[in-house]
């Protein structure tokens, strides 16, 4: 039996560690609870927030509907010759299935170990760290689809996968439940060492033939060297994407500016790097009220503790309003914004 709360506090389960509450909640472990859960029509019409682990977010207001805690666990795994294919539970956090496949020696994972969130949350925003995204190792997942109570696979082409974008994030927006997600991994690596910190690190250490669990190991290393611990400090990692600016729109920046950091991004365009334009605008490791900028990584905003949703949000705007002002380009919000 499915038990519905009200009034619940959300500060637990956002990783920036703001004050909100739900007005209902409930817990899922299992698909058949979603089954069962909408057959009552009043949650098809209200508003639905689904949590995994709710480090990807920033909550603004109480949330004035019902929010979804995923919680399906499990792990099934499959080889076949040299090919390896792990299906994990929506609800299984990121790094417990990373570790699950590097203690197992199978590569494809490590670069993305340690990211915070949950398996169910990881292709809706096509989640990448080091060189490596998630369609890179995606294989397809399972979702439930309110409007109809059933369960549909995706393909990877299915996701339509981008730059921290996915169909779960645009067209079908608030339609589907991710429930499980499968990978297709190897167990002969085929590793991605040139994002510079990693090559750096591993050459630090001596190390010359990696293993799997030495480049996990290197690149958890650098994430917590660089990026805050949302156990105590409040924060969604990245706040804004890196911007992706046409070479005629970057032309006359890079002559301003000729240290402008940017990597090559497909045909014509390159990527910006977000934290740079920021630090630039002179944010970096700023102390605005109870938020500001993380010391060693603007782009990422932090809750210095006692932040609201709001105050974190306003002060978000003033950062894309500077950077706008000094470059001519506007930053998006990777984060989720919950009003
Ligand atoms: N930089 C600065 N100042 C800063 C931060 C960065 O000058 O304060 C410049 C540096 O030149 C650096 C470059 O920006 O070389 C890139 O910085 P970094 O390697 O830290 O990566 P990022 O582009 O800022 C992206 C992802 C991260 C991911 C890292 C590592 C996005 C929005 N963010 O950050 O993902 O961990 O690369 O691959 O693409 C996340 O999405 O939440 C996240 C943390």
């Amino acid at each position: 039996m499915l038990q519905i709360q009200q009034n619940v506090s959300l500060k637990n389960f956002n990783t920036f560690g703001v004050e909100a509450a739900a007005k209902y909640f409930v817990e899922i472990n299992h698909e058949d609870d979603l089954v069962e859960l909408f057959m009552d029509p009043q949650w098809k019409q209200g508003r639905l927030l689904v949590l995994g682990g709710g480090s990807n977010m920033l909550l603004i207001n109480d949330f004035d509907g019902l929010v979804i805690r995923m919680n399906i666990r499990g792990f099934e795994h499959r080889i076949n010759h040299n090919d390896v294919f792990v299906e994990a539970g929506g609800g299984e956090v990121w790094d417990d299935l990373v570790n699950f496949c590097v203690a197992r020696e199978y590569a494809g994972l490590e670069n993305l170990s340690l990211i915070p969130g949950s398996v169910g949350a990881s292709p809706i925003q096509n989640i990448g760290a080091y060189g490596v995204e998630l369609q890179d190792v995606f294989y397809s997942c399972r979702a439930f689809e309110i409007a109809t109570g059933t369960f549909k696979t995706f393909t990877k082409a299915d996701c339509k996968f981008d730059y921290r974008e996915s169909v779960f994030k645009s067209e079908l927006k608030g339609q589907y439940i991710i429930v499980a997600v499968k990978f297709h991994l190897s167990l002969i690596p085929n590793f991605n060492l040139h994002y510079g910190a990693i090559e750096q690190e591993l050459a630090n250490r001596g190390i010359t033939q990696p293993t799997i669990k030495d480049v996990s190991q290197v690149v958890s290393h650098i994430r917590v060297s660089k990026l805050p611990d949302p156990t105590t400090i409040g924060n969604a990692g990245s706040f804004f994407k890196n911007p992706v600016i046409s070479l005629a729109e970057f032309a006359p920046i890079q002559t301003k500016f000729p240290d402008v950091v940017h990597f090559p991004a497909g045909e014509g365009h390159v990527k910006l790097a977000a934290g740079w334009l920021i630090e630039q605008c002179g944010w970096k490791g700023k102390v605005v009220g109870h938020t500001g900028t993380w010391k060693s990584q603007a782009l990422v905003l932090v809750n210095h503790g006692g932040a609201t949703g709001d105050e974190v949000y306003n002060f978000s705007s003033q950062i894309i309003d500077s950077v706008y002002t000094k470059f001519g380009v506007t930053l998006q919000r990777e984060v989720n914004i919950i009003s």
